[in-house]
Formats: C-alpha cells, structure tokens, sequence
C-alpha cells in the first residue's frame, strides 16, 4: 500500500511529495463519462455503489496519483437532510425549496448514513478491497453546505445566505447547528466505513470577511474538527479564496490546510506556520500552458512547499472540464520526478 500522502499529512519524511487532484474523477476523462452514461446520470452514478467505486479507482489508473478520493458529491447529504436535489446538465445543482424560514429548519433531519445513504458506506467498503491507494472521504463544510442550502443553487454575491445571517442570526445559526450534527455524523460513518482521511470543503467561506467568517463559519467547522479528531485520520480542510482568511483558518484544528491558486504557496506558508501541512496549488487552468511551462510553476510549488510542515500537491481547485488528459499525466508524472528525495 502507498501510504505517502498519508505521511505527508502527517508531516512525516516522504520519498517524494504526493500529487491528487480536486475532482479528478470527472467529465474531462472519457472513461468517466461512458460509466455515466452507462449509470444513466451524475445523481445515479453516485448512488451505485459498484459504478461509483469504478470511476473512482480510473484516475488513480490513468494518472497515478496517490490518493483516491470518495466518488459521490457535497450534496448528497443534504437531500438525505430532507431537501429535493436535481443536478440539471447546464445549471448545476438545484435544491429545490431553499432554507429561509425558522420551519424550514425544524422540518430538516439530522440523517442516519447507514440507513439513508447506504451506497456511501458500500462505496467505500469496495474500495478498500481495491485501492492500493489511501482513500480520501469527504464532506462539505457547514458554511458552505448552508450557501446551497439557502440559496437554492449557486450564487454570485449569496444574498440569500447573507440577508439570514444578519437579519435572523438565530435561524441561521440553528440551520448550521443541524449542519454540523450532519457532517460529523457522515464523516464518522465514512470512516468507520473505511475512509483513511477526510476532506472538508469549504468552497465558499472565501466570500466571508474575516470578522463574519469568525462569527458565521468558524466556529461550527471548529466543533466539526474537534469531534472528528477522535477518529483518528488526517482531517484536510479546503477553503477556495482563502487568502485573506489564512490567520484565523490555521486555527481550524484540521491536519492539512488547502491553499487555492490566488494565493503564493510560500506566503500562505509563513502565515500558516509549522503546524499544519498544506496541499495545493496549482491554478486549475495552467493545465492548458505548454508542458515546459506546466513544469516551471511544478517546480516552483514544490519549492515553496519545502517550507510547510508536509506538503500534498494539488490543484488550488477542481480540475476544469475541458482539460486535456494528457498534461493532467505528465503533471502527475512531474511532480513525482521533480521532487524525488
Ligand atoms: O473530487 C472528486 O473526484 C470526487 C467527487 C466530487 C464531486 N463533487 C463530483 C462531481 C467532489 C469532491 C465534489 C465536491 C463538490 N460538489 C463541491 C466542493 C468542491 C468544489 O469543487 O468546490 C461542490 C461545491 C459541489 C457541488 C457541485 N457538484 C456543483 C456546483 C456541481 C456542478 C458544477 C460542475 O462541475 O458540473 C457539481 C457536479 C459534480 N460533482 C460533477 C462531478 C464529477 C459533474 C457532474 C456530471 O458528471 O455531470
């Protein structure tokens, strides 16, 4: 079993620094579309636990990164919670009745994993018979979960989200405290299902200022955390947009702090400090640079992530739909050559 992105999250001493992808089971690999195809859609995909487990082990087969990541979406918990979901070809996702009322809230559910969303568990259990990777569990952080929850579907400015936390700071915080019970309870049955370490991702808590994200998300990611310490896997946490929130996020709790692209990987590092290690950061569309180029900022990233306590390379985001294939092996490919001990 390859177990250095594992290490690496541990801050332990690593051969040579470990490389997976933010959405590297997805649309830009044909494979994956054939299985979706052959699932009948994204939403049945991730709820055929055999299918699910296959598109997951193809980028660990096509690219040969060090870790798989759990097939499934930050959503599905929240339709388990008792919303409508539907992921509609152009619109992305859409949850249908958002949140906006003290009613709403009470009629959501605190889900059982086992019971209500069994596929995630069988996933799982199939790929730990077949990884020779570690696998990655994952969840969305309770801000970001609350963004869709409220919203309804994605949002530029989250108005919606916004106008409850300052007009009703009382339903929006019941909102986030249902939130919170859901992702330990997830991730906890992820683990206990197998998952070797856990990702959380707050996609969206960069739109916060730092004073709100302090009083509005921080401190339900934080007993979050604190809770699923007590399973003992490395706990990974994603904030897109995170640079102006560096200082009060190093103080999360969580083993590994993702960086994305707008922030440099050595800047992130001095304020992050010696506690943590970092995984990132590469933009997302530098894969469509010329190799020689893709290799310079390769080089570079690994360079700066010598400084961090570990260092996990990644995308500072999810991987683009159009990318092609061929620069996403020979980044991986890179990234093992270039940083050999
Ligand atoms: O990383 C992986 O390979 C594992 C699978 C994974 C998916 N979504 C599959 C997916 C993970 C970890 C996610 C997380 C997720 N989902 C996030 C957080 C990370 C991020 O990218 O910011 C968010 C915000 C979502 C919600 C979501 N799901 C959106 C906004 C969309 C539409 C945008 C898009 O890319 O189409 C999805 C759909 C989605 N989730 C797809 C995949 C492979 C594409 C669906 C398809 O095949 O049509």
């Amino acid at each position: 079993m390859n177990d250095i992105f594992l290490r690496a999250c541990r801050g332990e001493e690593v051969p040579y620094t470990p490389v997976w992808i933010m959405r590297q089971a997805g649309r830009y690999l044909p494979e994956y579309q054939r299985v979706r195809e052959e699932a009948g859609g994204f939403l049945k995909l991730c709820k055929t636990p055999e299918l699910a487990a296959e598109v997951t082990t193809q980028p660990v087969d096509v690219l040969g990164v060090d870790a798989a990541i759990l097939f499934s979406d930050i959503l599905i918990p929240v339709e388990a919670m008792g919303m409508h979901l539907e992921f509609s070809e152009d619109k992305g996702p859409v949850l249908h009745d958002p949140i906006r009322t003290k009613s709403a809230v009470d009629r959501l559910v605190v889900p059982d994993t086992e019971d209500s969303m069994p596929f995630v568990v069988d996933t799982i259990k199939i790929l730990r018979k077949r990884l020779a990777v570690p696998l990655i569990g994952f969840s969305g952080a309770p801000f970001t979960l609350a963004t869709y929850m409220i919203e309804g579907k994605g949002s530029k400015d989250f108005v919606n989200t916004k106008r409850l936390m300052f007009q009703n700071p009382g339903i929006f915080s019941l909102l986030m405290e249902k939130i919170t019970m859901t992702v330990v309870s997830y991730l906890s049955a992820q683990i206990r299902a197998g998952a070797q370490a856990v990702q959380l991702f707050d996609t969206w808590a960069g739109v916060l200022s730092p004073l709100d994200y302090r009083n509005f998300a921080q401190p339900y990611l934080r007993s979050a955390v604190a809770e699923l310490r007590k399973e003992g896997v490395p706990i990974i946490y994603f904030v897109n947009d995170c640079g102006g929130l560096l200082g009060d996020i190093k103080k999360c709790g969580a083993d590994v702090i993702g960086v994305d692209w707008r922030t440099d990987l050595r800047d992130a590092i001095k304020k992050i400090g010696k506690k943590c290690a970092v995984q990132g950061n590469l933009d997302p569309l530098a894969l469509f640079l010329p190799k020689d180029e893709i290799e310079d900022r390769v080089k570079e990233i690994l360079w700066k992530g010598e400084f961090a306590r570990g260092h996990i390379f990644n995308l500072g985001h999810g991987i683009h739909k159009e990318t092609p294939v061929d620069k996403v092996v020979s980044l991986v490919e890179a990234v093992h050559r270039f940083s050999e001990r």
